[in-house]
């Protein structure tokens, strides 16, 4: 259960565990499933607890087809409750497989795509009854993305796992080995990990790890050590992950940056496979990503632009293959992922990559399929993110465009060495400034305290402030599930401004008063939502007193370059976004309806 726990945030509305009951004359499949957190499936096993076993599987469900609910939650067996089988992503051919499944006599008991699995496999372990070789079969029988993992009452010391899309990582113990979606399955056992490749199946036993490919044809493996330990992956004290993670943005930002230039200030990007003359040639960047991931695109474009002078567009992922782009060789597409391994994202690296672009990804997550299918890589180090709302990972995935940026510019010679020098050292007081702004957050929090009656709150922001405000009302979306929206703020006048009403919270991230013309315009904004009844939240730099007036409440922001200040403006509205879910009673790490990462399109 602790390594499922662990798993916990990748879906949750329901959990399963089947063991392979050895002791039974016929050894036999034990199983226990329940709808909801694990916590019930843990109420369920404290009355009935399986017996113990060596052999197990376990899954912990985010639905794709079926409710969830107790039937529809994993494992799923076959009719003869020899085989459980658990599964994640969507097999897109399940109806057609069904239909012949019912044709011939099977009767399936849930709406899953998953149980149509366990049902081949019955089928052709009469023929073939080696579990590999039948799971190999089945596999190639399906189509869409999946990772199955595999128990077999008959064959009661294996276990087999597949993978098509979706990830599966080998833990390698002493004397035991493990499966699972991603290491903190099995961290706390071992730290030395096999990555799978795209369609392998492994066969796992106590002392033996043998991975081939669908056709049965032996595979290589990349072993690798995990750095994370435990506690990395576990709360640190806190009530929510969240919390932890808003805290551990000093930490990530610093280590992004670490060892990715040298004193003078060169870049030098070790996971960058393409070469310097494949730079140069690049004349357009297209940033592909969904979500928080895609809003740290939108701040990107403005650094990337303004450094490298080289057009940057960005796009929704699940947006972008479905309008026919222009891309080609000289195109790069930057694919941002925390996880990597939401789906869209992926799909669209792909797309990408058949029209020939080079892609490179920006993750946090070593070993997964969007930096391994991409020509390059910036991985950020921001540790595992855990929470549903990612923080830490979007002003490190920030941080890294910005080292993009700056390489091209530094290859490209847009930027003289001196003034990328420069912006490496204002890059490195941004901890500080974050620091700064999580001591200020006991003040946010009050304020969310004041505002935990509102409906609706919305966020302003012009410039690198305009992805800062949906990003400030995305927070708020996912945890408080208020009604909020981030605009432009030069956009209110265009229609938002009717929204308007008397004591509605309206966010102002104000740009640095270097921006003169700017900053006039968003305080004329201010003053136009004020006057209408608005209360208004403004942020703004240290020693800039022109908004004073028009504000009810102020949140200083230490003073930083314009293209930077999204790093430190971002802080208080994840602050006041993981108040207000609080006090309201949210599951602040779960949101209802939400998981860490979307595997499917
Ligand atoms: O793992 P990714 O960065 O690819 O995830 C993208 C989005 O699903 C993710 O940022 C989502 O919007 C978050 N829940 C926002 O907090």
């Amino acid at each position: 259960m602790g390594g499922l726990r662990r798993l916990e945030y990748r879906g949750y509305d329901s959990g399963g565990v089947a063991i392979v009951d050895t002791a039974a004359t016929t050894p036999t499949i034990a199983w226990a499933k329940k709808a909801g957190k694990l916590a019930n499936l843990q109420g369920v096993l404290d009355e009935q607890p399986l017996p113990p076993s060596s052999t197990g599987i376990g899954h912990t469900r985010w639905a794709t087809h079926g409710a969830p609910n107790d039937v529809n939650a994993h494992p799923h067996l076959d009719a003869d409750g020899r085989i459980a089988v658990v599964h994640n992503g969507i097999i897109e051919n399940f109806a057609v497989l069904r239909a012949e499944l019912e044709a011939e006599g099977h009767e399936l008991v849930s709406e899953t795509d998953t149980e149509v699995v366990a049902h081949l496999l019955h089928d052709e372990l009469e023929r073939t009854p080696d579990l590999g070789e039948a799971v190999r079969l089945v596999c190639r029988r399906l189509e869409g993305a999946f990772t199955l993992v595999i128990a077999d009452a008959a064959q009661p010391d294996v276990v087999v796992g597949a993978r098509r899309n979706s990830p599966l990582v080998v833990g390698r113990g002493d004397g035991e080995n493990f499966l699972g979606s991603d290491v903190a399955a099995f961290i706390e056992y071992t730290r030395d990990a096999i990555e799978l490749g795209q369609d392998q199946v492994v066969v796992i036993t106590a002392d033996d790890v043998e991975v081939t490919g669908f056709d049965g044809s032996p595979a290589e493996v990349t072993p690798y050590h995990v750095d994370w330990d435990v506690s990395a992956a576990e709360k640190g004290g806190y009530d929510w992950y969240m919390l932890k993670e808003i805290d551990e943005q000093p930490q990530a930002v610093a280590d992004t940056l670490l060892g990715r230039h040298t004193p003078d200030g060169r870049l030098q990007l070790d996971e960058m496979r393409l070469s310097d003359d494949e730079l140069r040639e690049i004349d357009k960047i297209i940033i592909i990503a969904c979500g928080t991931a895609s809003y740290a695109g939108l701040v990107a474009k403005y650094a990337i632009e303004h450094w490298t002078r080289v057009p940057c567009e960005v796009e929704l992922a699940s947006e972008f293959r479905y309008r026919d782009p222009i891309i080609d060789p000289r195109t790069l597409v930057v694919a941002i992922s925390q996880s990597g391994e939401t789906m869209d994202t992926l799909m669209a690296l792909r797309y990408a990559r058949q029209q020939r672009a080079r892609v490179l990804s920006i993750c946090n997550t070593n070993g997964s399929t969007i930096p391994r299918e991409s020509d390059a890589v910036i991985y950020t180090h921001a540790g595992p993110e855990i929470a549903v709302a990612s923080t830490k990972g979007f002003l490190a995935q920030i941080v890294a465009c910005y080292l993009l940026g700056l390489y091209l510019a530094q290859v490209k010679g847009t930027k003289y060495g001196d003034e990328i020098a420069a912006i490496i050292g204002e890059l490195e007081k941004i901890p500080a400034g974050i620091q700064r702004m999580l001591d200020d957050a006991p003040r946010v929090r009050k304020l969310a305290a004041d505002l935990v009656d509102a409906r609706s709150v919305l966020f302003l922001g012009r410039h690198t402030g305009y992805p800062v405000a949906l990003e400030g009302a995305l927070k708020l979306k996912e945890l408080a599930y208020l009604h909020a929206e981030g605009f432009a703020a030069g956009e209110l006048k265009h229609g938002p401004i009717a929204l308007i009403e008397e004591g509605v919270p309206v966010f102002v991230v104000v740009p640095p008063k270097a921006r003169d013309q700017l900053q006039d315009k968003v305080v004329s904004n201010i003053q136009e939502v004020r006057s209408r009844g608005a209360r208004t939240i403004v942020l703004v730099e240290d020693g800039d007193d022109d908004v004073l007036s028009a504000a009810d409440e102020v949140i200083r922001l230490p003073k930083v370059p314009t293209l930077l200040q999204p790093l430190v403006a971002t802080v208080p509205l994840q602050v006041f976004a993981c108040e207000l879910a609080t006090l309201l009673g949210h599951d602040v790490d779960q949101p209802r309806n939400l998981a860490k990462s979307v595997t499917v399109e």
